[in-house]
């Protein structure tokens, strides 16, 4: 154990009209500061994760963070960038300084705002997370990558659609007592299962209800080493944090293996000493439905095209054996890219702190997991939390 989450921010998601990737910084970068309980200049070293895709005109994102307090000018502050998983990239980035005994505080925020584009845009943005050399042709933008990846699964385990409709309405009967999610509804079933022009196709066997949406956001954290942590009011440890980077080409990997993830999760529970099921809870990266269902599989919840168990058994349920995307998930809390990694771990740090948004709190909450990928199972972080004391 090497650092702790000491303050947290997490901002509305949600299509956030009059909003720019600086004023969600700024906001973010201030509340997290605040919330930590220290002051600007306190902080040492800065990280921003934010996706660089073009969703917005301005890239260089870095020293917008200094604007949250005059006392941030002249600190060191750098972009990060690992596609979908750039906030767990970020935290890492942090995680390492500290480690290095570069820093007493890291601050780290994650943004993205997405809707200034519209979805066939925002498509053509983060299919540049694929590799473009063999996969950018794929229609519907990532969409397109994850429709292809469903279908290979469907045609080897079988026609899965009923377990997919279950988890869209499982994330959005979570994500219905969010105050930070993008939507805030439960679905009917019946909805999420059956194409329909509210619900249609958008590639291969995924329909809209099986997609996260495009969405703005941000979440910031503050971590220091566990000395500094100790004496602060506030401090959720790393008991693990694993990073798994896989072959980019899809054509190089059995693609619905989810060997990274699993490798990842393998890694990150060893470290950390615990069975799968010791932990309380898990957020999950479910930019897919079929991206929850393989994730089953990959963190060791199930035997491989078994996933359709955990939901339809009920084990990921709010009051399951091991609760998965309490929080919505990325489908119904939305998906805003920079940010994502750095909100799983602001939802998993107020679970652990128990200081969740009422209806939102898990009864018992003592040790979490977090998977954050970016691509298809290319860039793969597993961090595993718990209360420091
Ligand atoms: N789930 C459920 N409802 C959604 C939704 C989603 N993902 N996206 C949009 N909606 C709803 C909107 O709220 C709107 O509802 P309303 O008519 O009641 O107001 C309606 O669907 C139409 O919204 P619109 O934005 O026009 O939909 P769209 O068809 O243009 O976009 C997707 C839908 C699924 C194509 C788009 O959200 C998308 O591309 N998602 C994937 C993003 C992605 O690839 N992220 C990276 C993953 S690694």
């Amino acid at each position: 154990m090497t650092a702790c989450i000491v303050g947290w921010s997490h901002g509305k998601f949600g299509k956030l009209d009059g909003e720019t990737s600086e004023s969600l910084i700024v906001k973010a970068a201030s509340d997290a500061i605040a919330h930590a309980g220290i002051e600007p200049k306190d902080i040492d070293v800065i990280y921003v994760g934010n996706m660089n895709g073009g969703f917005v005109r301005q890239e260089f994102h870095s020293s917008l963070a200094l604007q949250a307090h005059p006392d941030l000018r002249f600190k060191p502050s750098t972009r990060v960038e690992n596609a979908c998983a750039t906030g767990s990239a970020a935290i890492h980035m942090g995680l390492n300084t500290l480690a290095a005994g570069k820093a007493r505080f890291v601050l780290v925020v994650g943004v993205e705002k997405m809707t200034e584009l519209n979805s066939t845009q925002a498509g053509e943005v983060l299919i540049k997370a694929s590799y473009v050399a063999e996969e950018a042709t794929i229609e519907a933008g990532f969409a397109g990558i994850f429709g292809k990846i469903t279908s290979a699964y469907f045609q080897r385990y079988g026609d899965k659609s009923d377990a997919l409709a279950k988890i869209a309405v499982k994330a959005h009967r979570n994500g219905a007592k969010n105050p930070y999610a993008h939507f805030q509804k439960e679905f009917a079933y019946e909805f999420c299962r059956t194409p329909s022009d509210k619900n249609p196709f958008v590639a291969g066997p995924l329909k809209r209800t099986d997609c996260s949406p495009v969405t703005d956001g941000a979440a910031a954290v503050v971590l220091a080493d566990v000395g500094t942590a100790l004496g602060m009011k506030q401090a959720i440890a790393f008991r693990a944090a694993e990073h798994v980077n896989d072959f980019l080409p899809m054509s190089k990997r059995d693609i619905i293996k989810f060997e990274g993830p699993q490798l990842a999760w393998q890694r990150a529970l060893k470290s950390a000493r615990l069975d799968l099921l010791d932990l309380s809870f898990v957020e999950s990266h479910d930019c897919f439905t079929s991206a929850e269902l393989i994730e089953y599989e990959a963190m060791g919840l199930t035997a491989p095209g078994e996933g359709e168990r955990a939901i339809h058994e009920g084990w990921v349920e709010r009051d399951g054996k091991l609760p998965v995307n309490v929080s919505g998930g990325l489908k119904a809390k939305g998906h805003p890219v920079g940010a994502t990694g750095v909100s799983m771990h602001v939802m998993s740090a107020m679970q652990l702190s128990g200081t969740a948004p009422e209806g939102l709190q898990l009864p018992k909450a003592s040790v979490g997991g977090v998977f954050n990928m970016g691509g298809a199972a290319v860039a793969n972080y597993v961090s595993i939390l718990e209360p420091l004391r």
